[in-house]
């Protein structure tokens, strides 16, 4: 049976710790709560949100309207001789399915560990780190239609995935609920060692034949000394995009600023983001209740009692020195909740 709360406190809800308010709140533990809730029409013409761990959120203002926050659990695998297929509810925790795969030796993850957030929300902006994309490992997926009560499977190719894209950030926004993932890993590593500093940690431990475990341990050491840790500082990770410019954009760019920090990519170059923030002087600054962290100045955050419009306004400014400073214009990666 549903539960429908009235006036719900976000701030446990949120990795920002934003304190706004949900005018209705209910949580989602099967497929059939979902089924139910939009066969009533209160709630299916009414503004909703779809919550995971809310580690991707800024909240501006309370929500008026219906958060729905996913719960559905349970991992479950089948192995066929080399590949493994790894199925999972939505509202596991994405970090105990990697664990989960990481101890069973299922190779394929190790390289996303310690992402905060749900498995229903990694498919929306095919999250990645170190060199691997959820795309990488993602097989398929179940969601929800909201408008016909259907539910469909999507194939990779249907996800239409990129850097931090889905179509379920694009053309299919706000229609779907995932509700199951599904994960293609390998009983044989093929490891991806060489983005960032994993191999120089690995060598600092003196591993010259790293395991899975190895690798997943590292990641999550050198994440653990850039990144805040959202329960003791509030956080959403990386607040804007790398952004991607065009190749004449960056001769130019490069012509006046030539160490700066770049990549290349499929349709131009990549920028740091966190480079440009720092050259604009935002680095560790506090504003406020909020500012940039010290050791990344990509990530905004919340030093206690910060507003979302406090946060917001903060992202502006970074937008607009970023663009004054170097034409080059900041998107963010955050969703915001107005
Ligand atoms: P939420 O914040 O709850 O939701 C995010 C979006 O997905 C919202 O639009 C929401 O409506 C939608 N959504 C959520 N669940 C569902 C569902 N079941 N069906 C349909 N829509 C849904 N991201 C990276 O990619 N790489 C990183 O390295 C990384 N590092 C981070 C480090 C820190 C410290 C933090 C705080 C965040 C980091 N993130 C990173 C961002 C975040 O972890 C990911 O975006 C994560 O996938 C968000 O999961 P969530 O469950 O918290 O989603
Ligand atoms: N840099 C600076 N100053 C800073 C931060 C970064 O100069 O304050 C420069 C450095 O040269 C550094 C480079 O930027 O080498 C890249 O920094 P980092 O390795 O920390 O990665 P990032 O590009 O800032 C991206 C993702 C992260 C992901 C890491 C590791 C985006 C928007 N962010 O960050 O994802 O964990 O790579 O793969 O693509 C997230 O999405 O929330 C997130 C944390």
């Amino acid at each position: 049976m549903l539960q429908i709360e009235q006036n719900v406190s976000l701030k446990n809800f949120n990795t920002f710790g934003i304190d706004a308010k949900a005018r209705y709140f209910t949580e989602i533990n099967q497929e059939d709560d979902l089924v139910e809730l939009f066969l009533d029409e209160q709630w299916k013409n009414m503004p909703r949100l779809i919550l995971g761990g809310g580690s991707n959120m800024l909240f501006v203002k309370d929500f008026d309207g219906i958060v729905i926050r996913m719960n559905i659990r349970g991992i479950e695998h089948r192995i066929n001789h080399d590949e493994v297929i790894v199925e999972a509810g939505a509202g596991e925790v994405w970090n105990g399915l990697v664990n989960y795969c990481v101890d069973h030796d299922f190779a394929g993850m190790e390289n996303l560990s310690l992402i905060p957030g749900s498995v229903g929300a990694s498919p929306i902006q095919n999250i990645g780190a170190y060199g691997v994309e959820l795309k990488d490992v993602f097989h398929s997926c179940k969601a929800f239609e909201i408008a016909t009560g259907i539910f469909k499977t999507f194939t990779k190719d249907e996800c239409g995935f990129g850097y931090r894209e889905s179509v379920f950030k694009a053309e299919l926004k706000g229609q779907y609920i995932i509700t199951h993932v599904k994960f293609q890993l390998s009983q044989t590593p093929h490891l991806k060692l060489t983005y960032g500093a994993i191999e120089q940690e690995l060598t600092n431990r003196g591993i010259t034949e790293p395991t899975i475990k190895d690798v997943s341990k590292v990641v999550s050491h050198i994440r653990v000394s850039k990144l805040p840790d959202p329960s003791t500082i509030g956080n959403a990770g990386s607040f804007f995009k790398n952004p991607v410019i065009s190749t004449d954009q960056f001769a130019q760019l490069q012509a006046q600023h030539p160490d700066v920090v770049n990549y290349p990519a499929p349709n131009g170059v990549k920028l740091a983001a966190g480079w440009l923030i720092e050259q604009c002087g935002w680095k560790g600054k506090t504003v406020g209740n909020t500012g940039t962290w010290k050791n990344q100045a990509l990530v905004l955050v919340n030093h206690g009692g910060a507003t979302g419009q406090e946060v917001y306004k903060l992202s502006s400014q970074i937008i607009d020195s970023v663009y004054t400073k170097f034409g080059v214009s900041l998107e963010r990666e955050v969703n915001i909740i107005d």
